[in-house]
């Protein structure tokens, strides 16, 4: 029985963005009650379910932040958008008939969101990707990446959707069921990236231990399954520090960009001086930062400190989506979304550049860059009751001189440790080396002595 999805447009909120129609949804299949079953049923796979436990997966409902857009998404389009949001964050909500209720009265197994079953009955997508392209066959059989999987529990079965790109982003490219436009664009992103060309899929990444490609991962998927060369494991890690596993987040943000000051060594005093920064997104494979943008926020700041010690900022720069709505209004809640108003996050392996002017003082002046992330600003964050820290991703510093002189001078005091270090080397060896030949001549000498009394 697998199953398509279709879009229907209807209802009072589509028909304030200017369409005939009164309320909408993604239509997912009906399914008869219990056929998801909860985490707590995949026992035998228990470090998978703790790793799943600290995803955002395990929260897409419960989230607090999540709640709260629902919420206020409901209230600005009298109830129409709500069915849109919980279909992807809760696939079984909604193919058992359980929109608009309650988390508390949804069945265990939705109330768990992207639980282990809903992602593992799944057996195929449709196209275009994206609004929950998925189709299930939801008969119990677990499908999985894996060719020789066994369990004596339930069946198993090899499913060639589970390792490619659009099973995540079927739920990861979400686009605005009325009028199109993408306001979660990551497998796109992806799609149109070097990853895509070199076969480096979601999975690699997100589903493997560190921040980057790291395979082959050797294990076990499950108490008394064979030790395998390789397998994916369940942590999905993101960017969310706030709720999600709070060490990989950190670990993932860290290893997604470089960044260099840029800045001439030799500026006048009271000459004006150009001088900014270059970010590279180098590690993360959809565009920097990705998937809810018009909430994520991520920033460079760039301050200076003169020769009398004071620092003050040079500039600020934001890397985000603003939406605007249909009377060009921004920025736009999703659901009022009509077009981009401005976008300029960074695409996968390459930079941006952002320059400003400085007048330089009477002294050296040190620039310092760093590199913010937060998953929600703090306004809104105060508003669903979670505390969201700031995380530092890369931080980096570079110095203007007044004159080549000063440079020079400067240039000494932060060389030395290196420079000393390295021309100690070569000293030390030699060193051990004599010492070394010395007690071999000794041993020889007595040894000789010895023989010959
Ligand atoms: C978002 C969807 C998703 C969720 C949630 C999820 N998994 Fe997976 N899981 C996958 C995918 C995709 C693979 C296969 C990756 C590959 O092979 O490329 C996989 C692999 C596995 C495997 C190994 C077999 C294989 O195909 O490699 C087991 C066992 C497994 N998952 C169990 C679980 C358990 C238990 C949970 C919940 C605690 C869980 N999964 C949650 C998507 C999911
Ligand atoms: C080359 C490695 C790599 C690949 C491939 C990759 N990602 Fe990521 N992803 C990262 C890194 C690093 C981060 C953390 C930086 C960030 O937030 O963008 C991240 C962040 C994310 C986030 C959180 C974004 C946020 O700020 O809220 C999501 C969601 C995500 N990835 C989904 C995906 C999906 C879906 C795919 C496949 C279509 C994918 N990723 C492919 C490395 C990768
Ligand atoms: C059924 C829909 C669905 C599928 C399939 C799915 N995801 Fe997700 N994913 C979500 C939702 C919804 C969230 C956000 C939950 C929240 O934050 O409330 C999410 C969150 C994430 C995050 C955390 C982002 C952050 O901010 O830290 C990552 C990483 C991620 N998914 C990766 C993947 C990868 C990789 C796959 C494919 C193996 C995948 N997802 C498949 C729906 C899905
Ligand atoms: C087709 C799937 C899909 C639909 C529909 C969808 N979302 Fe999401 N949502 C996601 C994914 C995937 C993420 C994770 C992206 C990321 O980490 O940036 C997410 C993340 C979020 C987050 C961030 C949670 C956090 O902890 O940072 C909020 C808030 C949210 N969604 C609200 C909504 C609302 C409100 C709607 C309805 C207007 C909605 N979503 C519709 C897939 C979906």
């Amino acid at each position: 029985m697998g199953v398509k999805r279709s879009i229907a447009v209807v209802g009072a909120w589509a028909a304030m963005l200017g369409f005939a129609a009164s309320a909408f949804a993604i239509e997912l299949p009906s399914v008869p009650p219990g056929v998801f079953e909860t985490s707590a049923g995949c026992g035998c796979h228990g470090e998978f379910r703790d790793q799943w436990s600290r995803t955002m997966h395990s929260q897409a409902i419960s989230d607090p932040l999540y709640q709260y857009k629902l919420a206020k998404g409901n209230e600005e389009t009298d109830g129409a958008i709500g069915d849109f949001c919980e279909t992807c964050h809760s696939p079984a909500a909604a193919m058992w008939g359980e929109l608009g209720r309650d988390p508390s009265d949804f069945s265990p197994a939705a109330a768990e969101g992207v639980t282990c079953d809903v992602c593992h009955q799944i057996t195929g997508h449709t196209e275009p990707v994206g609004n929950v392209s998925l189709e299930w066959t939801p008969d119990g059989t677990k499908r999985g990446g894996l060719m020789d999987s066994f369990s004596p529990v339930h069946a198993t079965e090899f499913s060639p959707v589970h390792t490619s790109a659009e099973f995540c982003g079927s739920c990861h490219q979400v686009i605005h069921p009325v009028n199109d436009l993408v306001l979660e664009g990551t497998y796109t992103e992806w799609k149109e990236s070097p990853y895509a060309d070199e076969g480096i899929v979601c999975q690699d990444c997100h589903m493997t231990p560190g921040p980057g490609v790291t395979k082959p991962n050797p294990g076990r998927v499950g108490s008394g399954a064979p030790e395998r060369e390789h397998i994916y494991i369940m942590t999905f890690a993101g960017g969310n520090v706030a709720l999600g596993d709070a060490e990989l987040a950190e670990e993932r943000l860290q290893a997604a960009a470089e960044m260099e000051v840029l800045a001439p060594d030799v500026v006048a005093p009271g000459e004006a001086a150009s001088v900014g920064v270059r970010i590279t997104n180098v590690g993360a494979g959809h565009y920097l930062p990705t998937g809810l943008t018009d909430v994520r926020r991520m920033w460079v700041e760039l301050v200076a400190t003169g020769p009398d010690g004071e620092s003050y900022e040079i500039g600020r720069r934001e890397f985000h989506t603003v939406f605007h709505d249909a009377e060009g209004n921004a920025p736009a809640e999703i659901w009022f979304a009509e077009g981009v108003e401005s976008d300029d996050r960074i695409p996968p392996r390459e930079s941006v550049e952002e320059m400003w002017d400085v007048t330089m003082p009477s002294g050296p002046l040190e620039l310092n860059a760093t590199l913010y992330y937060r998953s929600a600003p703090e306004e809104m964050a105060e508003a669903a009751g979670v505390d969201v820290p700031t995380t530092t991703m890369t931080q980096t510093s570079a110095t203007v001189f007044t004159s080549a002189e000063e440079a020079a001078e400067n240039a000494r005091p932060g060389a030395p440790a290196e420079e000393v270090a390295e021309g100690l080397a070569p000293l030390l060896l030699v060193t051990v080396f004599v010492i070394l030949a010395a007690i071999a001549g000794v041993g020889a000498y007595f040894i000789m002595k010895a023989r010959r009394s």
